[in-house]
């Protein structure tokens, strides 16, 4: 499918998809929104797409924030609006997304950029990142889930005091925070973490779908998450991948999973 604003690309079961505003540091406006929603869901569909990175394009960005030029003028139901729809079809979308999403934060992550990246399953940053929730610095708070994931990431006074003081961290401090997993060089962000994501492929997909809702639901308000646990665990035992991996294991073989 072709956009305007993303690009995206299949490398063997790893697809890319890049946020490609460049001169605009990434920044996300409605219509790169709606096209990541399209291609997460195209993806979704897609048995051919096993992993998700999602990077941004040029140096200096992954993605510098919502488009703050598309707001300025909101009314307050204007600005909830925003919010709803940008959480249920991107950020939410994103972190309940069945197949594994890793974000490759190449530079600024900002406000709706660094919520981006936080809904992704886990991070690796390139040691020039900056990242930073700056909306009290515009007189708004994070609207697209940074005020729930970044305490569930950092702990609630560290989250507090990026949040109050809008402030950036830089890649080393983000990973002190738990905020990223892996920092390394910029020019080896994209190789170190398709590694990643090819060590994730060995593994049964249908499994990660099911490990996906277990820890998510942890998240969950009313949702108990051993619960969901147990049940996802008994679920595992009668798809095709659990054959295959026991099977593997007790010949001593390689498993070859069926994806099932
Ligand atoms: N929304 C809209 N446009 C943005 C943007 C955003 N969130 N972030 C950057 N841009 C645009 C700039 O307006 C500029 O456009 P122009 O060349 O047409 O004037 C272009 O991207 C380059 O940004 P610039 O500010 O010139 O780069 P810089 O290196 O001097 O500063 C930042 C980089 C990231 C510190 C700065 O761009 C910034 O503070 N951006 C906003 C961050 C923010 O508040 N995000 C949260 C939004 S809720």
């Amino acid at each position: 499918m072709e956009f305007e604003n993303i690009v995206t690309e299949n490398n063997e079961g790893i697809l890319h998809i890049i946020i490609n505003r460049p001169k605009k540091l990434n920044a996300l406006n409605r219509d790169t929104i709606q096209e990541l929603h399209e291609a997460f869901t195209d993806a979704r569909e897609d048995e051919e797409v096993k992993v998700v990175i999602l990077t941004g394009s040029g140096e200096k960005a992954f993605v510098a924030g919502a488009d703050i030029s598309e707001f300025a003028d909101f009314s307050a139901e204007e600005g909830r609006e925003l919010a709803a729809k940008g959480q249920a079809n991107l950020f939410d979308f994103v972190a309940n997304f069945p197949k594994p999403v890793i974000a490759a934060v190449n530079g600024f992550a900002l406000g709706g950029g660094l919520e981006l990246a936080m809904a992704a399953h886990f991070r690796v940053a390139s040691d020039n990142a900056k990242m930073g929730l700056p909306e009290t610095s515009l007189g708004l708070i994070p609207g697209y889930g940074g005020t729930q994931r970044l305490p569930q990431l950092v702990g609630k006074g560290r989250a507090m005091e990026m949040i109050m003081t809008a402030g950036m961290i830089d890649a080393k401090q983000a990973l002190q925070y738990n905020l990223v997993n892996h920092v390394c060089e910029p020019d080896e962000l994209i190789e170190f973490t398709e590694k990643i994501a090819q060590k994730i492929m060995r593994n049964s997909l249908v499994a990660m779908s099911a490990a996906i809702r277990a820890v998510n639901a942890n998240y969950e308000d009313g949702v108990n998450g051993f619960e969901v646990e147990i049940s996802e665990f008994g679920s595992s035992f009668a798809t095709e991948d659990f054959k295959e991996g026991t099977s593997a294991f007790l010949n001593k073989r390689k498993a070859d999973f069926p994806g099932k």
